[in-house]
Protein backbone atom coordinates (compact mmCIF):
# COMPACT_ATOMS: atom_id res chain seq x y z
CA UNK A 1 0.00 0.00 0.00
CA UNK A 2 1.20 3.40 -0.98
CA UNK A 3 0.07 7.29 -0.97
CA UNK A 4 -0.31 8.80 -4.03
CA UNK A 5 -0.99 12.67 -4.69
CA UNK A 6 -3.76 13.08 -7.29
CA UNK A 7 -2.36 16.22 -8.89
CA UNK A 8 1.58 15.60 -9.41
CA UNK A 9 1.06 11.79 -9.14
CA UNK A 10 4.15 11.89 -6.76
CA UNK A 11 4.19 9.23 -4.38
CA UNK A 12 4.45 7.94 -0.58
CA UNK A 13 5.59 5.05 1.67
CA UNK A 14 2.28 5.56 4.10
CA UNK A 15 5.07 6.46 6.99
CA UNK A 16 6.23 8.82 5.29
CA UNK A 17 3.39 11.27 4.98
CA UNK A 18 0.47 11.18 7.25
CA UNK A 19 -1.93 14.18 5.37
CA UNK A 20 -1.46 15.12 2.06
CA UNK A 21 1.68 16.02 -0.62
CA UNK A 22 3.65 18.41 0.73
CA UNK A 23 4.37 19.90 -2.96
CA UNK A 24 0.68 20.84 -3.46
CA UNK A 25 -0.09 22.45 0.41
CA UNK A 26 -3.63 21.81 1.22
CA UNK A 27 -4.45 20.61 -2.47
CA UNK A 28 -2.53 17.99 -2.96
CA UNK A 29 -4.80 15.08 -1.67
CA UNK A 30 -3.53 11.73 -1.73
CA UNK A 31 -5.28 8.80 -3.22
CA UNK A 32 -4.63 5.30 -1.26
CA UNK A 33 -2.74 2.95 -3.55
CA UNK A 34 -2.84 -1.47 -3.22
CA UNK A 35 -0.81 -4.01 -5.01
CA UNK A 36 -4.14 -5.25 -6.78
CA UNK A 37 -2.41 -8.61 -7.64
CA UNK A 38 -1.39 -9.42 -4.18
CA UNK A 39 -4.84 -8.56 -3.13
CA UNK A 40 -6.85 -11.15 -5.29
CA UNK A 41 -3.97 -13.47 -4.23
CA UNK A 42 -5.01 -13.77 -0.51
CA UNK A 43 -9.31 -12.45 -0.88
CA UNK A 44 -11.57 -13.10 -4.11
CA UNK A 45 -15.63 -11.85 -3.95
CA UNK A 46 -16.35 -15.58 -3.15
CA UNK A 47 -14.40 -15.43 0.04
CA UNK A 48 -16.15 -12.16 0.68
CA UNK A 49 -19.50 -13.38 0.30
CA UNK A 50 -18.99 -16.32 2.29
CA UNK A 51 -17.80 -14.15 5.57
CA UNK A 52 -19.81 -13.44 8.60
CA UNK A 53 -18.84 -10.16 9.67
CA UNK A 54 -21.76 -7.75 8.69
CA UNK A 55 -19.78 -4.85 8.74
CA UNK A 56 -16.85 -2.55 6.86
CA UNK A 57 -14.45 -5.18 8.29
CA UNK A 58 -15.31 -8.03 5.46
CA UNK A 59 -13.37 -5.48 3.21
CA UNK A 60 -10.05 -5.75 5.13
CA UNK A 61 -8.30 -6.97 2.68
CA UNK A 62 -9.39 -4.07 0.84
CA UNK A 63 -8.88 -1.59 3.58
CA UNK A 64 -5.46 0.15 4.02
CA UNK A 65 -5.45 -0.93 8.02
CA UNK A 66 -2.85 -3.60 9.63
CA UNK A 67 -4.19 -4.05 13.18
CA UNK A 68 -6.87 -7.04 12.91
CA UNK A 69 -10.44 -6.19 13.18
CA UNK A 70 -12.38 -5.22 14.64
CA UNK A 71 -10.90 -1.91 15.53
CA UNK A 72 -13.18 -0.13 16.88
CA UNK A 73 -15.71 -2.62 17.75
CA UNK A 74 -18.52 -0.56 16.43
CA UNK A 75 -21.10 -2.05 13.59
CA UNK A 76 -20.64 0.17 10.91
CA UNK A 77 -21.97 -0.63 7.06
CA UNK A 78 -23.83 -3.66 5.20
CA UNK A 79 -26.45 -1.20 5.14
CA UNK A 80 -29.78 -2.28 3.68
CA UNK A 81 -30.15 -1.97 -0.14
CA UNK A 82 -33.74 -2.33 -1.35
CA UNK A 83 -35.28 -2.93 -3.98
CA UNK A 84 -37.47 -0.10 -4.32
CA UNK A 85 -40.07 -1.84 -6.21
CA UNK A 86 -42.87 0.49 -5.13
CA UNK A 87 -41.89 4.25 -6.82
CA UNK A 88 -39.79 1.65 -9.18
CA UNK A 89 -42.91 0.98 -10.37
CA UNK A 90 -44.23 4.51 -10.09
CA UNK A 91 -41.12 6.35 -11.92
CA UNK A 92 -40.92 3.39 -14.69
CA UNK A 93 -37.96 1.92 -13.24
CA UNK A 94 -37.72 -1.75 -12.65
CA UNK A 95 -34.03 -2.02 -11.29
CA UNK A 96 -34.46 0.81 -8.45
CA UNK A 97 -32.62 0.26 -5.33
CA UNK A 98 -32.44 2.05 -2.14
CA UNK A 99 -28.93 1.95 -0.43
CA UNK A 100 -30.19 3.32 3.28
CA UNK A 101 -26.78 4.49 5.13
CA UNK A 102 -28.83 6.34 7.42
CA UNK A 103 -28.66 2.68 9.30
CA UNK A 104 -25.46 3.39 10.54
CA UNK A 105 -24.31 3.49 14.19
CA UNK A 106 -24.75 7.80 14.57
CA UNK A 107 -27.28 7.42 11.70
CA UNK A 108 -25.53 8.70 8.29
CA UNK A 109 -22.58 7.76 5.78
CA UNK A 110 -19.73 9.32 7.72
CA UNK A 111 -19.59 6.31 9.97
CA UNK A 112 -17.88 4.19 7.21
CA UNK A 113 -15.07 7.05 7.08
CA UNK A 114 -14.58 7.70 10.64
CA UNK A 115 -14.32 4.42 11.60
CA UNK A 116 -11.74 3.61 9.06
CA UNK A 117 -9.69 7.19 10.27
CA UNK A 118 -10.50 5.81 14.05
CA UNK A 119 -8.77 2.42 13.32
CA UNK A 120 -6.02 4.05 11.73
CA UNK A 121 -5.58 6.70 14.45
CA UNK A 122 -5.62 3.34 17.06
CA UNK A 123 -2.27 1.94 15.20
CA UNK A 124 -0.82 5.29 15.61
CA UNK A 125 -1.84 5.70 19.23
CA UNK A 126 -2.54 9.60 18.76
CA UNK A 127 -3.91 11.15 21.99
CA UNK A 128 -6.79 13.23 20.20
CA UNK A 129 -8.73 12.84 17.23
CA UNK A 130 -10.08 16.08 15.74
CA UNK A 131 -12.79 16.98 12.57
CA UNK A 132 -14.60 19.73 11.08
CA UNK A 133 -17.79 18.97 9.88
CA UNK A 134 -20.98 20.48 8.82
CA UNK A 135 -22.24 18.08 11.92
CA UNK A 136 -22.46 14.55 10.79
CA UNK A 137 -18.81 13.73 10.08
CA UNK A 138 -18.29 14.89 13.31
CA UNK A 139 -21.42 12.70 14.72
CA UNK A 140 -19.93 9.88 13.60
CA UNK A 141 -16.15 10.55 14.89
CA UNK A 142 -17.50 11.16 18.41
CA UNK A 143 -19.25 7.94 18.23
CA UNK A 144 -16.48 6.17 16.87
CA UNK A 145 -13.99 7.79 19.04
CA UNK A 146 -16.00 6.57 21.80
CA UNK A 147 -16.15 3.09 20.69
CA UNK A 148 -12.09 3.31 20.55
CA UNK A 149 -11.76 5.17 23.74
CA UNK A 150 -9.57 8.29 21.80
CA UNK A 151 -10.82 11.90 23.21
CA UNK A 152 -12.35 13.42 20.26
CA UNK A 153 -12.38 17.74 19.55
CA UNK A 154 -15.44 18.67 16.84
CA UNK A 155 -15.70 22.08 15.19
CA UNK A 156 -19.10 22.54 14.10
CA UNK A 157 -21.07 25.70 12.55
CA UNK A 158 -23.12 27.21 15.51
CA UNK A 159 -25.89 26.49 13.39
CA UNK A 160 -25.51 22.69 12.92
CA UNK A 161 -28.74 20.75 13.57
CA UNK A 162 -28.98 19.93 17.32
CA UNK A 163 -29.70 16.85 17.25
CA UNK A 164 -26.06 16.45 15.86
CA UNK A 165 -24.87 18.69 18.48
CA UNK A 166 -26.38 16.44 20.96
CA UNK A 167 -24.84 13.70 19.13
CA UNK A 168 -21.82 15.29 19.84
CA UNK A 169 -22.32 15.88 23.44
CA UNK A 170 -23.71 12.75 23.92
CA UNK A 171 -20.69 10.74 23.06
CA UNK A 172 -18.33 12.66 25.27
CA UNK A 173 -16.50 14.74 22.78
CA UNK A 174 -15.13 18.06 22.97
CA UNK A 175 -17.42 20.59 21.17
CA UNK A 176 -16.66 23.87 19.88
CA UNK A 177 -19.69 25.58 18.15
CA UNK A 178 -18.09 28.18 15.57
CA UNK A 179 -19.62 31.47 14.58
CA UNK A 180 -19.07 30.76 11.27
CA UNK A 181 -20.27 28.84 8.02
CA UNK A 182 -18.77 24.96 7.53
CA UNK A 183 -15.76 26.09 5.30
CA UNK A 184 -13.99 28.59 8.05
CA UNK A 185 -14.65 25.71 10.74
CA UNK A 186 -12.92 23.40 8.76
CA UNK A 187 -10.05 26.04 8.46
CA UNK A 188 -9.64 26.75 12.46
CA UNK A 189 -10.21 22.31 12.72
CA UNK A 190 -6.66 22.43 10.36
CA UNK A 191 -5.34 25.10 12.00
CA UNK A 192 -5.74 23.79 15.22
CA UNK A 193 -4.67 20.15 14.34
CA UNK A 194 -1.54 21.65 13.64
CA UNK A 195 -0.95 24.21 16.83
CA UNK A 196 -1.67 21.59 19.10
CA UNK A 197 -0.59 18.41 17.17
CA UNK A 198 -4.31 16.61 17.10
CA UNK A 199 -4.67 13.88 14.20
CA UNK A 200 -6.98 15.13 11.88
CA UNK A 201 -9.88 13.28 10.11
CA UNK A 202 -10.86 16.61 7.86
CA UNK A 203 -12.16 15.72 4.60
CA UNK A 204 -10.38 15.63 1.84
CA UNK A 205 -7.18 16.28 4.41
CA UNK A 206 -7.11 12.48 5.74
CA UNK A 207 -6.27 10.18 3.15
CA UNK A 208 -7.92 7.48 4.72
CA UNK A 209 -11.62 8.53 4.88
CA UNK A 210 -11.98 8.11 0.78
CA UNK A 211 -11.00 4.51 2.01
CA UNK A 212 -13.50 4.64 4.80
CA UNK A 213 -16.33 5.56 2.28
CA UNK A 214 -15.83 3.18 -0.71
CA UNK A 215 -16.72 0.14 1.42
CA UNK A 216 -20.78 1.74 0.62
CA UNK A 217 -19.55 0.94 -3.19
CA UNK A 218 -18.24 -2.53 -2.44
CA UNK A 219 -21.49 -3.00 -0.20
CA UNK A 220 -23.44 -1.98 -3.12
CA UNK A 221 -21.55 -4.29 -5.41
CA UNK A 222 -21.77 -6.94 -3.55
CA UNK A 223 -25.16 -7.18 -2.25
CA UNK A 224 -26.62 -6.67 -5.99
CA UNK A 225 -24.62 -9.94 -6.36
CA UNK A 226 -26.37 -11.32 -3.73
CA UNK A 227 -29.83 -10.52 -4.96
CA UNK A 228 -29.07 -11.50 -8.79
CA UNK A 229 -27.43 -14.81 -7.68
CA UNK A 230 -31.39 -15.16 -6.05
CA UNK A 231 -30.46 -14.62 -2.29
CA UNK A 232 -33.57 -12.45 -1.34
CA UNK A 233 -34.26 -8.96 -0.29
CA UNK A 234 -34.39 -10.12 3.32
CA UNK A 235 -31.44 -12.26 3.93
CA UNK A 236 -29.24 -9.26 1.97
CA UNK A 237 -30.34 -7.06 4.70
CA UNK A 238 -29.98 -9.15 7.55
CA UNK A 239 -27.54 -10.26 9.30
CA UNK A 240 -25.06 -12.28 7.73
CA UNK A 241 -25.57 -14.94 10.05
CA UNK A 242 -28.99 -15.85 8.82
CA UNK A 243 -28.31 -15.97 5.16
CA UNK A 244 -25.60 -18.59 5.28
CA UNK A 245 -27.35 -21.26 5.09
CA UNK A 246 -24.99 -24.44 4.34
CA UNK A 247 -26.78 -24.64 0.26
CA UNK A 248 -24.65 -21.06 0.20
CA UNK A 249 -23.69 -20.44 -3.11
CA UNK A 250 -21.18 -17.41 -3.13
CA UNK A 251 -21.19 -15.57 -6.42
CA UNK A 252 -17.89 -15.58 -8.23
CA UNK A 253 -17.93 -11.88 -9.63
CA UNK A 254 -19.84 -8.80 -8.06
CA UNK A 255 -22.72 -6.51 -9.88
CA UNK A 256 -22.02 -3.51 -10.59
CA UNK A 257 -25.21 -1.10 -11.25
CA UNK A 258 -25.17 1.17 -14.28
CA UNK A 259 -25.94 4.16 -12.26
CA UNK A 260 -25.31 5.85 -8.73
CA UNK A 261 -26.73 8.90 -7.32
CA UNK A 262 -25.08 10.59 -4.67
CA UNK A 263 -25.33 14.37 -2.81
CA UNK A 264 -22.20 15.90 -2.89
CA UNK A 265 -21.19 18.96 -0.79
CA UNK A 266 -17.44 18.24 -0.09
CA UNK A 267 -17.44 15.85 -3.09
CA UNK A 268 -15.79 13.22 -0.50
CA UNK A 269 -18.37 10.74 -0.69
CA UNK A 270 -18.58 10.58 -4.22
CA UNK A 271 -14.98 10.66 -4.48
CA UNK A 272 -14.69 7.85 -2.12
CA UNK A 273 -17.61 5.25 -4.19
CA UNK A 274 -15.88 5.80 -7.76
CA UNK A 275 -12.45 4.97 -5.46
CA UNK A 276 -14.28 1.66 -4.20
CA UNK A 277 -15.60 1.13 -8.18
CA UNK A 278 -11.72 1.24 -9.15
CA UNK A 279 -10.51 -0.52 -6.93
CA UNK A 280 -13.24 -3.84 -7.45
CA UNK A 281 -12.99 -2.92 -11.41
CA UNK A 282 -9.24 -2.64 -10.87
CA UNK A 283 -8.94 -6.21 -9.06
CA UNK A 284 -11.78 -7.87 -12.03
CA UNK A 285 -14.39 -8.22 -9.41
CA UNK A 286 -17.13 -6.38 -11.34
CA UNK A 287 -16.92 -5.84 -15.11
CA UNK A 288 -17.88 -1.87 -15.63
CA UNK A 289 -18.13 1.07 -13.82
CA UNK A 290 -21.51 2.55 -13.11
CA UNK A 291 -22.09 6.48 -14.08
CA UNK A 292 -21.91 8.56 -10.78
CA UNK A 293 -24.58 11.12 -10.49
CA UNK A 294 -23.65 13.50 -8.52
CA UNK A 295 -26.51 15.74 -7.03
CA UNK A 296 -25.81 19.05 -5.50
CA UNK A 297 -28.35 22.05 -4.38
CA UNK A 298 -29.08 24.59 -6.44
CA UNK A 299 -27.68 27.21 -3.92
CA UNK A 300 -24.61 25.20 -3.72
CA UNK A 301 -23.25 24.08 -6.57
CA UNK A 302 -19.65 25.01 -6.95
CA UNK A 303 -18.93 21.47 -8.26
CA UNK A 304 -21.67 21.34 -10.68
CA UNK A 305 -20.55 24.55 -12.01
CA UNK A 306 -17.29 23.54 -12.36
CA UNK A 307 -18.53 20.35 -14.01
CA UNK A 308 -20.95 22.51 -16.23
CA UNK A 309 -17.66 24.60 -17.10
CA UNK A 310 -15.80 21.57 -18.42
CA UNK A 311 -13.21 22.25 -16.08
CA UNK A 312 -12.32 20.50 -12.41
CA UNK A 313 -11.09 23.62 -11.05
CA UNK A 314 -13.08 24.94 -8.16
CA UNK A 315 -14.28 28.15 -7.70
CA UNK A 316 -15.55 28.36 -4.30
CA UNK A 317 -19.43 30.14 -3.70
CA UNK A 318 -21.16 31.54 -1.62
CA UNK A 319 -23.42 28.86 -0.15
CA UNK A 320 -27.03 28.42 1.07
CA UNK A 321 -29.16 25.33 1.09
CA UNK A 322 -31.59 23.63 3.66
CA UNK A 323 -29.66 20.99 3.44
CA UNK A 324 -26.88 21.61 5.66
CA UNK A 325 -24.88 18.54 4.92
CA UNK A 326 -24.10 20.01 1.77
CA UNK A 327 -23.93 23.43 2.33
CA UNK A 328 -20.44 23.72 1.24
CA UNK A 329 -19.00 27.17 -0.46
CA UNK A 330 -15.98 25.69 -1.16
CA UNK A 331 -15.56 21.78 -1.78
CA UNK A 332 -12.71 20.46 -0.81
CA UNK A 333 -13.01 17.05 -2.41
CA UNK A 334 -14.51 19.19 -5.25
CA UNK A 335 -11.64 18.37 -7.90
CA UNK A 336 -11.98 14.63 -7.32
CA UNK A 337 -15.60 14.46 -7.55
CA UNK A 338 -16.01 16.34 -10.72
CA UNK A 339 -13.52 13.93 -11.81
CA UNK A 340 -15.55 11.09 -10.75
CA UNK A 341 -18.64 11.81 -12.42
CA UNK A 342 -16.78 13.25 -15.63
CA UNK A 343 -15.06 9.58 -15.82
CA UNK A 344 -17.47 7.90 -15.67
CA UNK A 345 -19.79 9.81 -18.08
CA UNK A 346 -22.13 10.59 -15.72
CA UNK A 347 -23.65 14.02 -14.76
CA UNK A 348 -24.28 16.77 -12.08
CA UNK A 349 -27.84 17.55 -11.56
CA UNK A 350 -28.95 20.59 -9.20
CA UNK A 351 -32.08 20.40 -6.98
CA UNK A 352 -33.89 23.27 -5.21
CA UNK A 353 -34.80 23.09 -1.70
CA UNK A 354 -38.05 22.64 -2.47
CA UNK A 355 -37.36 19.59 -4.38
CA UNK A 356 -35.42 18.02 -1.40
CA UNK A 357 -38.43 19.26 0.78
CA UNK A 358 -40.80 17.44 -1.29
CA UNK A 359 -38.73 14.46 -1.83
CA UNK A 360 -38.27 13.35 1.77
CA UNK A 361 -42.22 12.25 2.16
CA UNK A 362 -42.00 10.94 -1.44
CA UNK A 363 -39.26 8.19 -0.16
CA UNK A 364 -40.82 8.08 3.08
CA UNK A 365 -44.27 6.88 2.36
CA UNK A 366 -42.81 4.80 -0.93
CA UNK A 367 -40.18 2.93 0.39
CA UNK A 368 -40.05 3.78 4.46
CA UNK A 369 -36.86 5.56 4.48
CA UNK A 370 -36.54 8.58 5.98
CA UNK A 371 -34.18 10.87 4.46
CA UNK A 372 -32.54 14.42 6.41
CA UNK A 373 -32.18 16.94 3.57
CA UNK A 374 -28.94 16.36 2.42
CA UNK A 375 -29.73 12.55 1.45
CA UNK A 376 -33.12 13.41 0.17
CA UNK A 377 -31.43 15.76 -2.11
CA UNK A 378 -30.13 12.72 -4.11
CA UNK A 379 -33.53 11.28 -4.68
CA UNK A 380 -34.51 14.85 -5.72
CA UNK A 381 -32.21 14.12 -7.99
CA UNK A 382 -32.79 10.95 -9.64
CA UNK A 383 -36.73 12.52 -9.62
CA UNK A 384 -35.23 15.45 -11.98
CA UNK A 385 -33.58 12.73 -14.09
CA UNK A 386 -36.53 10.82 -14.42
CA UNK A 387 -38.56 13.69 -15.45
CA UNK A 388 -35.79 14.85 -17.87
CA UNK A 389 -35.97 11.25 -19.43
CA UNK A 390 -32.54 10.70 -18.74
CA UNK A 391 -32.51 7.17 -17.95
CA UNK A 392 -33.74 3.92 -19.58
CA UNK A 393 -36.35 1.93 -18.23
CA UNK A 394 -34.27 -1.73 -17.72
CA UNK A 395 -31.06 0.18 -15.92
CA UNK A 396 -29.61 -0.38 -12.42
CA UNK A 397 -29.99 2.48 -10.83
CA UNK A 398 -28.94 3.01 -6.85
CA UNK A 399 -30.16 6.28 -4.66
CA UNK A 400 -27.69 6.67 -1.70
CA UNK A 401 -29.69 7.85 1.18
CA UNK A 402 -26.87 9.31 3.02
CA UNK A 403 -28.30 10.60 6.35
CA UNK A 404 -31.46 9.32 8.69
CA UNK A 405 -34.40 12.18 9.02
CA UNK A 406 -34.38 12.44 12.74
CA UNK A 407 -31.01 14.42 12.42
CA UNK A 408 -32.66 17.50 11.41
CA UNK A 409 -36.66 17.00 12.93
CA UNK A 410 -36.85 21.41 11.88
CA UNK A 411 -36.96 20.44 7.99
CA UNK A 412 -38.77 17.10 8.63
CA UNK A 413 -41.98 18.72 10.21
CA UNK A 414 -41.76 20.94 7.19
CA UNK A 415 -41.73 18.93 4.77
CA UNK A 416 -43.93 16.27 6.55
CA UNK A 417 -47.45 18.45 7.14
CA UNK A 418 -49.13 18.98 10.18
CA UNK A 419 -50.61 16.63 12.93
CA UNK A 420 -54.74 17.00 13.83
CA UNK A 421 -54.85 18.45 17.59
CA UNK A 422 -58.16 16.67 18.75
CA UNK A 423 -60.33 16.70 22.32
CA UNK A 424 -59.88 12.62 23.56
CA UNK A 425 -63.08 12.03 22.31
CA UNK A 426 -64.41 9.77 19.34
CA UNK A 427 -66.79 13.11 18.23
CA UNK A 428 -63.74 14.63 17.75
CA UNK A 429 -62.22 11.76 15.42
CA UNK A 430 -65.10 11.43 13.84
CA UNK A 431 -65.15 15.19 12.97
CA UNK A 432 -62.00 15.21 12.00
CA UNK A 433 -62.01 12.97 9.12
CA UNK A 434 -64.50 14.75 7.60
C1 LIG B 1 -26.15 13.25 4.93
C2 LIG B 1 -25.03 13.72 4.04
N1 LIG B 1 -25.19 13.62 2.72
C3 LIG B 1 -24.25 14.03 1.87
C4 LIG B 1 -23.08 14.61 2.31
C5 LIG B 1 -22.09 15.07 1.31
O1 LIG B 1 -20.84 14.43 1.42
P1 LIG B 1 -19.56 15.17 0.87
O2 LIG B 1 -19.43 16.42 1.70
O3 LIG B 1 -18.44 14.25 1.08
O4 LIG B 1 -19.82 15.48 -0.56
C6 LIG B 1 -22.87 14.74 3.68
C7 LIG B 1 -21.66 15.38 4.22
O5 LIG B 1 -21.65 15.91 5.32
C8 LIG B 1 -23.86 14.27 4.57
O6 LIG B 1 -23.71 14.36 5.91
ZN1 LIG C 1 1.67 16.53 -5.34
Amino acid sequence: MFLKCTLCGKTYAPDEIQYVCPDHGDDGILDVMYDYDEINRRASPAKISESRENSVWRYWDLLPLTTPPPAPPLQVGWTPLYHAEHVGAQLGLEQLYIKDDGRNPTASFKDRASVVVVAKARELGVAMITTASSGNAGAALAGCAASAHIPATIFVPETAPQAKVAQLLMFGARVFLVRGTYDQASDLCLAASKEFGWYCRNTAYNPYTTEGKKTCALEICEQLALLHHGYPQATVTRALREMLTPQFVAPELWHAPDRIFVSVGDGNIISGIWKGLRDLYALGWIDKLPKLMGVQAEGSAACYNAWRAGTDVITPIQSHTIADSIDVGFPRDGRRAVRAVRATGGEFITVSDAEILDAMPLLARGEAVFAEPAASAAYAGLLKAVREQKLDRDETVVVVITGNGLKDIKSAMQAAGHATVIEPTLDAVRNAMT
